[in-house]
Formats: C-alpha cells, sequence, structure tokens
C-alpha cells in the first residue's frame, strides 16, 4: 500500500501517453456500484464533479507557461498530460450527466461551487497562482490515484466496469503527477507559493467535497447528517490506516523544502495497471 521513498523520474524510464477506451458505464452508474454501498459510491461519485473544470483549469495554467519551458523533454511531457487531461474532461463530462441522470441529481447545483470558482480564478487569477494551484491538486489527485489502485478499500470490490474507468483516471494521473510540478519549478520554483496554495487548496476541496457528497446524499433522498456522519467518523476513511490519515501523510510530505513528486515512487504501479486495462478493455 505504502509508496516506495526516495525515487526521481530521472530514476525509471517513464513513457507516458494517452489511452482512449470505450468505457460502457450507463448500467452500473445508476447503482450502488462501489461495493454494493451507497456512501463509497457517492464518494466516487463526488470525486468527479470537481474533475471538467478542474482538469480544464490545470491545462490552461501550465499551457500559459508553455514557451518559457527550456527543457525539451519536459516539452513533450506537457503535450501528453495535455492530451491526458482533455480526455479525462470529456470522460468525466459524460459520467457526471450519466450519475446526475440516472441517481436523480440536479448536475448544475452540484457542480455550482466547483465551476463557478474555477471559471473566476481562469479568467481573473495571477498565472503563478494558477500553476501553483494545479501543481497542489495534481499532488492530491496523484495521491487519491495511488489509493485508487493500490488500496483495497477504494474500489477493490467495485463493478469491474466502472472500477476500470477509474483505474484508467488513477494510471494516467500517477504517470504525468510531476509534470506541472517540473513546469512550476522550471519557470519559477517558489516553494513558500506552493506551501501557502497547499494550505489553502486543501482546505476548500475537503470542504466541497463534503458539501457535494451530502448534496448527492440528499437528491437521492437521504439525510445529509446521516452521510456526513460516515465521512467524519467511519473507520474505512478516518482510522489510523484510514484512507483520509493515509493521504494526509503524503500531504504532508509536500511541505518539505526538497519535495519532489516522485520521492513518492509508485512507477511500479503503471506497467501492471496499463496490461490489467489493455487486457480487460480489449
Ligand atoms: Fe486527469
Ligand atoms: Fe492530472
Amino acid at each position: 500500500m505504502d509508496m516506495n521513498e526516495g525515487g526521481r523520474s530521472a530514476d525509471f524510464d517513464l513513457k507516458m501517453m494517452s489511452r482512449r477506451y470505450d468505457f460502457q458505464l450507463e448500467e452500473a452508474l445508476g447503482q450502488d456500484w462501489n461495493d454494493g454501498d451507497q456512501f463509497k459510491t457517492i464518494l466516487a461519485n463526488a470525486l468527479s464533479i470537481p474533475l471538467p473544470s478542474g482538469e480544464k483549469l490545470f491545462i490552461k495554467s501550465v499551457r500559459h507557461y508553455l514557451d518559457q519551458i527550456n527543457d525539451v523533454e519536459l516539452k513533450g511531457l506537457v503535450s501528453i498530460f495535455f492530451k491526458q487531461e482533455s480526455a479525462h474532461t470529456k470522460e468525466h463530462i459524460s459520467y457526471n450527466k450519466l450519475i446526475s441522470e440516472r441517481r436523480g441529481y440536479n448536475l448544475a447545483l452540484l457542480e455550482a461551487p466547483y465551476k463557478s470558482h474555477n471559471e473566476y480564478i481562469s479568467e481573473n487569477g495571477d498565472p503563478l497562482s494558477l500553476l501553483a494551484t494545479t501543481v497542489c491538486m495534481e499532488h492530491l489527485t496523484a495521491i487519491a490515484s495511488h489509493l485508487v489502485i493500490a488500496d483495497e478499500r477504494w474500489v477493490g470490490r467495485a463493478d469491474s466496469v466502472v472500477k476500470n474507468f477509474w483505474l484508467w483516471h488513477s494510471l494516467e494521473e500517477v504517470e504525468h503527477k510531476a509534470v506541472a510540478f517540473d513546469v512550476y519549478m522550471d519557470v519559477c520554483g517558489d516553494r513558500d507559493l506552493l506551501v501557502k496554495t497547499m494550505d489553502v487548496t486543501v482546505g476548500q476541496l475537503c470542504k466541497n467535497l463534503k458539501y457535494t457528497a451530502c448534496q448527492m446524499y440528499m437528491m437521492e433522498g437521504g439525510k445529509p447528517k446521516e452521510i456526513k456522519a460516515w465521512l467524519e467518523s467511519s473507520a474505512v476513511l478516518n482510522a489510523e490506516d484510514g484512507l483520509l490519515k493515509l493521504m494526509e501523510r503524503y500531504i504532508k510530505d509536500f511541505y518539505r523544502d526538497d519535495f519532489h513528486p516522485w520521492d513518492h515512487d509508485n512507477s511500479y504501479l503503471i506497467a501492471s495497471v496499463a496490461a490489467h486495462l489493455d487486457d480487460a478493455m480489449r
């Protein structure tokens, strides 16, 4: 479950690529696809809501600095990063529509806090702050993706079609986890700004995701306090080795002044997940 320590992107041969599969999610997304558990399903679905507007912002924030990247190899990785994130955006737009149709959500209401915030900062934010936000979000996404792949408690007992969808996205997030970071270091490198941005980003994201999960549960006819209690006290999330506690530990490393995303070397996951998907989605 743990990521190895001490790796750097230079230590292994990373061949990033953008993969496309025909995910047939219609049937499964109407059900409690994650372990037959309504709360676990809602939590995973909630993670999809910010992605279309968020990933669009990530692309824009990195594209702004494209001409300032001197490293040719990094420029090549950036172009694959763009392809991966645009494919994710497209798939999550359709995922979000499907869950809303099948589970009775008002999608505009669910998306509102993310969409208005992301669109506002995209238009009005300082380019460097936007890039710092992207670096922080990519770190949080990479940690969550690692757990999706490596910790059975996340989607280990999920419907296989939806599980493969999340494995696909998680695999590419792990692959490109250092790209925005390396661009940031290349064009600026201000660690203080990263740390300040992470403080704000983590707080906002936790608050918003909790709100989204409560809204979804309410739209399914439940009382928000029930899912709120699960989010705040269930062992799977909150025990000493719970998923949220593990995330906290990995987030803490980001605050070190020599941190690099491949210090968490989980590159060993890439080949096996890619082979699994090629086999399962053939
Ligand atoms: Fe993505
Ligand atoms: Fe990403």
